[in-house]
């Protein structure tokens, strides 16, 4: 068994091995990314999309993020459990983030959580971290300001918007962020930014050149239909073996093949006699 990631663990990668993360929202997800030997599950407000069947992440509520941090807790993995923090939980009030993040360490049993947002969010991340609670960045395309940014548009193509996040991504890291979730952004940018801060950057849509990659655990299982943006690789059709092995399961219930006698609990004899007379 290998050691228990930890905050620390994961800071010291920087110059080593590529950091991999991939989304889980409950026990028997998390147990397979875990067994997977990924460092990083996220407990995503993609939880809102992937799972709740919603248009956007506006939705997960602190409550919904507590509810499935602690699912993918219980099965104790191995991997460090970052958890995010939902939208309006962290923009209201110092004392309202740190509650929240509060909540989602002892209750949802969170060993870090994951904000959106540059310079504008530190002293919200300032005082996370003056509470012992790590936090792990979140730049670029960041769906919670979908509507901010009309869609979910690739961020930082032009010099100005491109100058803005190596700034943020600087004053992120100069705080004492652990890593940096780029998303969205071109690959050249994402290179920078890697190269000129001192902590991990983690790339979805973000090209190569990051120190690790995140991606969504339905995207890269195809356990969606959806479409996919053009940055997720699909490793497994699992939404196609599921439905194929229920279409199988119905044939047989119809045919009359399935339960069998073996997959059936009998009684005594006697009680069956009885029962019939
Ligand atoms: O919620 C999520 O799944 C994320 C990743 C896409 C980084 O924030
Ligand atoms: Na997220």
């Amino acid at each position: 068994m290998r050691d228990k990631v930890t905050v620390p663990a994961i800071k010291a990668r920087k110059h080593g091995t590529k950091i991999t993360m991939v989304t889980a929202y409950d026990a028997p997800m998390a147990h397979i990314v875990d067994q997977a030997g990924i460092d990083m599950i996220l407990v995503g407000d993609s939880v809102a999309t992937t799972v709740l069947g919603r248009p956007d992440t506006l939705s997960a509520t602190i409550e919904i993020m507590i509810h499935h941090s602690a699912a993918v807790a219980q099965d104790q993995p191995r991997a460090l459990i970052v958890t995010d923090m939902p939208w309006l939980s962290y923009h209201v009030s110092i004392e309202d983030t740190i509650r929240n993040a509060g909540r989602l360490v002892r209750e949802g049993k969170a060993e870090a959580i994951k904000l959106e947002g540059g310079r504008k969010r530190l002293p919200m991340i300032e005082a996370l971290l003056a509470a012992e609670i790590p936090v792990m960045g979140h730049l670029g395309l960041t769906p919670q300001s979908v509507h901010s940014m009309g869609g979910y548009k690739v961020q930082g193509k032009d010099l100005q918007a491109a100058q803005e996040l190596l700034d943020d991504a600087r004053a992120l890291a100069e705080a004492g962020v652990f890593a940096l979730v780029l998303e969205g952004i071109p690959d050249v940018l994402a290179q920078i930014i890697t190269q000129e801060i001192a902590i991990p950057t983690i790339g979805i849509g973000a090209g190569p050149r990051c120190d690790g990659q995140v991606l969504v655990f339905h995207d890269v299982l195809g356990l969606t239909t959806n479409h996919l943006p053009k940055f997720v690789r699909q490793y497994a059709q699992l939404a196609e073996i599921a439905t194929r092995a229920l279409q199988q399961y119905s044939a047989d219930v119809q045919a009359g093949t399935f339960p069998t006698d073996s997959e059936t609990y009998h009684t005594h004899t006697e009680v069956a006699r009885t029962l019939k007379s």
